[in-house]
């Protein structure tokens, strides 16, 4: 029986990397089934909203989805679907890989996998102005929000993904130091968890700042890091700059009853239509999707295809220095797998 996976297409540049993508799964043999379906501004003269009903029951079906970028539109009355699909979904887990590709860059052999806690922290939303002597924005507050179930499962999913994953050390980066309350909350439950996966899974907890310069002093030294939702945004474009930016950052967005595969750039209304859109973030983020659905090979004999196609050089986007399409590029891996 084949996987059916809700396949999103999206915005922009989005239908043409996730058609270069699916070819490419389809060329490693991955018996998957796509169940396409709209979202993003492309979907609002069809259906009158960005994000169909039937799409959201899709993926509740399917429970899998691998979703191109979506134009959040500008105006009135539209929130961020991204942001609205992580809600709909409860997806707790944000988590971004970042590893050397191109060798002859600042460092080599990075490989670290940032886990971001996706739903509470800064980014609750729990905001308000203070009105002071009629100036009604006299001050504003945001609320830090941390509960332990959220806190628990997050550090949960951060020491069973190193398990399996092969990972050897869990880095809990906070500000406890500072932030006594909703950070310590954060740290204590680490320690404790940490002790469940003593002689197993190493773990070590730093201060979010010194955290920060050491990801740029000495990124070799972290495996797994994992930590709230604000910090954990700002940490991980840092670790994606570390391995040459956004065009290769895959992500994934998982929760205990849906899991959405994407990358992390956005619909490059830019480019949108040339036929030059990098391809490489999408199918890093379907391989995730592959090892999610326990098709490891496959996801493994892709990585290995891209890494050689990039390391050689010759059919790369513009964006990636090369004069290649997004197509030259998907057939260039599909040769290699
Ligand atoms: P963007 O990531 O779309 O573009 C930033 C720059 O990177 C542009 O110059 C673009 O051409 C380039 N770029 C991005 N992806 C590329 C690729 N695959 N190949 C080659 N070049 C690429 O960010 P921007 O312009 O801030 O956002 C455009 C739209 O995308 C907005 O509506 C935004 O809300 C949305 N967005 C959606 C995301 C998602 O669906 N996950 C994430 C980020 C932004």
């Amino acid at each position: 029986m084949p996987q059916i996976v809700t396949l999103i297409p999206g915005d922009g540049i989005g239908p043409d990397i996730t058609q270069a993508v699916v070819r490419v799964i389809e060329a490693s043999g991955a018996d998957i089934q796509w169940d396409r379906r709209d979202a993003g501004v492309s979907a609002i003269e069809k259906h009158t909203t960005p994000i169909p009903q039937e799409t959201l029951d899709s993926i509740r079906t399917n429970r899998v989805a691998l979703k191109g970028p979506l134009t959040t539109p500008v105006g009135v009355g539209f929130r961020s679907i991204n942001v609205a699909l992580r809600k709909e979904f409860d997806l707790y887990s944000n988590v971004r890989p970042a590893y050397t590709i191109v060798r002859g860059g600042r460092y080599e052999g990075v490989d670290i996998v940032l886990i971001r806690e996706n739903t509470e922290g800064l980014y609750s939303g729990v905001e308000h102005y203070v009105g002071i002597g009629g100036d009604p924005r006299a001050a504003a507050e945001s609320v830090m929000l941390v509960t332990r179930f959220g806190v628990e499962r997050i550090l949960r999913y951060a020491f069973e993904y190193a398990l399996k994953n092969g990972r050897k050390k869990v880095t809990l980066a906070h500000k406890a130091n500072i932030l006594k309350y909703t950070q310590g909350l954060f740290l204590d439950v680490g320690r404790e968890m940490a002790k469940e996966y003593e002689g197993r899974v190493q773990f070590e907890d730093r201060i979010i700042d010194a955290a920060a310069m050491m990801l740029v002093m000495d990124p070799g030294q972290f495996d797994v890091i994992v930590c709230e939702n604000m910090f954990g945004d700002i940490l991980s474009d840092l670790i994606a700059g570390l391995v040459g930016g956004l065009g290769m950052a895959p992500g994934a967005n998982i929760g205990k009853d849906a899991a959405i595969f994407e990358a992390v750039h956005g619909s490059a209304p830019d480019i949108a239509g040339k036929g030059i859109a990098n391809p490489l973030a999408l199918l890093l983020a379907a391989a995730m999707m592959l090892d999610h659905l326990d098709m490891r090979d496959e996801a493994a004999r892709i990585r290995k295809a891209l890494v050689a196609v990039v390391v050689e050089g010759d059919s790369l986007t513009p964006d990636l220095g090369g004069t290649g399409t997004t197509d030259s590029l998907a057939d260039a891996i599909i040769k290699r797998l």
